[in-house]
């Protein structure tokens, strides 16, 4: 299996995994291990890509099997979640700091196909995002849907990402969760 940055030429086995876990394609079975809310077109996985560098890939036997995306705000902010996220942004302190854009990006989403899970890819896949990252960004922010157990339990007991607030936004209920990139690498 070997990390890399996505190109272009990845994105469309990276869609073809994100559809498999994406909240309106996903199959009922699996829902309880978890899905993925945001839906994207190849436009914005291009965006991501070009102008972030943010598209991290596991990939075994030419098979993307796990991918991370990481950008800053600005590249979210063409959901509206985000922008209520980015507005809330000054009210959270985290490592002596007052979160901003300027020092905090959104990870996630993050997905791994089901064989691959419970076997380390998550925590090797996002040490290689998070290591890349940490060269603009001092702070990582995520959000977490609570009915996503599975998510919630890898992130904090596995990672170690802190949960900072919890809100509400359309019915469904979050944690916002924080991490300083600078930390050592997981085992
Ligand atoms: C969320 C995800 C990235 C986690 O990666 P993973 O490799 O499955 O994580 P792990 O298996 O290492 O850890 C999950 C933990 O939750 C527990 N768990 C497993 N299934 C669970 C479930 N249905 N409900 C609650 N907890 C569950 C596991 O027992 C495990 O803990 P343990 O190893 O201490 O027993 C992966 O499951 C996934 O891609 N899911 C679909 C998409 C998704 O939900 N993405 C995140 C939201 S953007």
């Amino acid at each position: 299996m070997n990390f890399k940055i996505a190109t272009i030429d990845d994105i469309e086995k990276v869609l073809e995994l994100h559809a498999k876990y994406q909240i309106d394609t996903i199959n009922e079975e699996d829902k309880k291990d978890g899905f993925i809310t945001t839906a994207f077109t190849k436009e914005q996985m291009i965006d991501l890509i070009t102008k972030e560098q943010g598209l991290f890939i596991a990939v075994e036997n030419e098979r993307v099997i796990a991918y991370v995306m990481s950008a800053c705000w600005d590249f979210w902010s063409r959901w509206p979640m985000f922008v209520y996220m980015i507005e809330d942004l000054e009210n959270l302190e985290y490592i002596g700091q007052k979160l901003t854009t300027k020092n905090s990006y959104q990870y996630g989403p993050v997905c791994v196909d089901k064989e691959y899970r419970g076997k380390k890819v998550l925590e090797k896949l996002f040490d290689f995002a998070r290591i890349n990252m940490a060269k603009r960004f001092p702070i990582l922010v995520t959000f977490i849907n609570k009915i996503n157990q599975r998510s919630y339990i890898a992130h904090t007991k596995k990672i170690g990402l802190e949960v900072i607030k919890e809100f509400s936004y359309n019915n469904n209920n979050y944690y916002e969760l924080v991490y300083d990139t600078s930390k050592k690498l997981l085992d």
